[in-house]
């Protein structure tokens, strides 16, 4: 019996709400990895990029202990990360993009992120330009990939609309 994990991705641009929604579907009972986490714990970077301020992911690793972890785990387990694209695709059964007016992201990240005003017009730059959802577009089919607008529902919305997707 086949008892590979089915892979929830929750992605999008830093400060669109993943890591809060994804908080709120463990509470509701859901398996989650916050990928960051996951790389950042476990060591699977090669080191820190101080112009783009993030950190240079060691991808083959990550790929590689991902697909360790999905060997000993089945059921939904939802993956919150910006860099969706890292996760083994074949696991993967839909893909959740969160979305945000650049208005409503921006006073979010000027609020909640110790980002310079350049990391935070970079971020806000990649929500207009849609840029996770065109890397996704690369690697998923259509029929897989899901927006919702974090600026116009609640946590809680986007969580029971994730749930009714899944189900
Ligand atoms: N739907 C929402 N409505 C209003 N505020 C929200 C919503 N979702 C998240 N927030 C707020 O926006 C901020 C950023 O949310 P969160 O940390 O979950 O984003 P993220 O996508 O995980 O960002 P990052 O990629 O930087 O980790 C938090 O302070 C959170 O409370
Ligand atoms: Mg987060």
């Amino acid at each position: 019996m086949n008892s590979s994990p089915q892979i929830i991705l929750l992605t999008g641009t830093p400060g669109v709400g993943k890591t809060t929604v994804a908080a709120l579907l463990h509470q509701k009972g859901f398996q989650i990895l916050s990928l960051n986490d996951f790389i950042i714990s476990d060591g699977l970077y090669f080191g820190f990029d101080y112009i783009r301020e993030s950190v240079i992911i060691d991808e083959e690793i990550v790929q590689k202990k991902l697909l360790n972890l999905f060997s000993t785990i089945s059921g939904y387990l939802i993956i919150e990360s910006h860099a969706a694209e890292i996760v083994p695709a074949e696991f993967v059964h839909h893909i959740i993009i969160l979305r945000c007016a650049p208005k409503i992201l921006r006073a979010r990240l000027e609020q909640f992120r110790k980002y310079s005003k350049a990391k935070i017009n970079e971020n806000i730059q990649a929500e207009i330009m849609e840029e996770c959802l065109i890397a996704t577009q690369e690697i998923f089919p259509a029929e897989k990939i899901i927006q919702i607008d974090s600026s116009s529902s609640s946590p809680d919305e986007i969580a029971e609309k994730i749930i009714s997707i899944i189900s």
